[in-house]
């Protein structure tokens, strides 16, 4: 798979994506990552890439001709890509579905807008879908964007360690996680559940169960009734 990252503030994004599942999904071949700096796609000699709100009104709008070069050098050099993605508070709500169907696509860029937004020519004529990562606003698409590819990025055949553990995390199936422990088995007075110790794996399973429906009624009563 394949995601080209336009942005604004590039190094936001540049320093995340080396660590942890997304940096070895790099080393493994998983996932090749690009992150393009708009302002090198700007004209001028200042490299403008925002302008004052044709209307007036507070903020800053990114200009359309930097996104739009960007996006056609990212065709040529790789072809055109699956998916534009624009990430904004006003897009349709991230969620585990959309992970685990963005997972499946070979090639995605995401457009990581700073300050008041993109000029809306770039939405209607190059973005294919708009997302956002929850209900509040943040400066930048930059935590989005790292958001999506850390979601989408430990999904890819190879990348955890164990192959099952993708499919157990919370909201796969559309529940919580149960609770886990480690060792040591008694710690400071507190104990783990001794079916956890049991090695019933019957008994282990049910008890997960239970718990992942019970902690799911608590906290999250929305995710049953649909
Ligand atoms: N840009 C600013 N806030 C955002 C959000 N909540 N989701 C996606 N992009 C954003």
């Amino acid at each position: 798979m394949r995601i080209d990252v336009i942005a604004a503030l590039p190094d936001i994004v540049r320093g995340p994506i080396q660590h942890s599942i997304v940096g070895r999904a790099q080393e493994k071949g998983a996932v090749a990552i690009e992150v393009h700096d708009l302002r090198d796609y700007a004209e001028g000699k200042h490299r403008q890439i925002d302008d004052y709100p044709f209307g007036g009104g507070a903020g800053m709008v990114l200009k359309p001709e930097p996104i739009f070069a960007c996006l056609d050098a990212v065709a040529d050099a790789h072809g055109d890509p699956d998916e534009v993605i624009f990430l904004t508070p006003d897009g349709q709500p991230f969620d585990q579905p959309m992970a685990n169907e963005l997972s499946m696509v070979d090639h995605l860029v995401l457009l990581a807008g700073h300050y008041k937004g993109v000029d809306q020519r770039v939405r209607d004529e190059r973005v294919t879908r708009e997302v956002s990562i929850g209900d509040y606003v943040l400066s930048g698409g930059e935590l989005p964007a790292l958001v999506l590819i850390d979601a989408v990025a430990r999904l890819q055949p190879g990348v955890l360690g164990d192959t099952s553990s993708a499919l157990t995390d919370s909201f796969q199936d559309g529940l919580l996680d149960a609770p886990v422990y480690t060792r040591p088995a008694e710690y400071r007075g507190l104990t783990v559940p001794a079916v956890l110790r049991s090695g019933n794996h019957a008994a282990i399973a049910e008890w997960r169960d239970t718990h992942r429906i019970e902690k799911t009624r608590r906290r999250r009563p929305d995710l049953l009734t649909d």
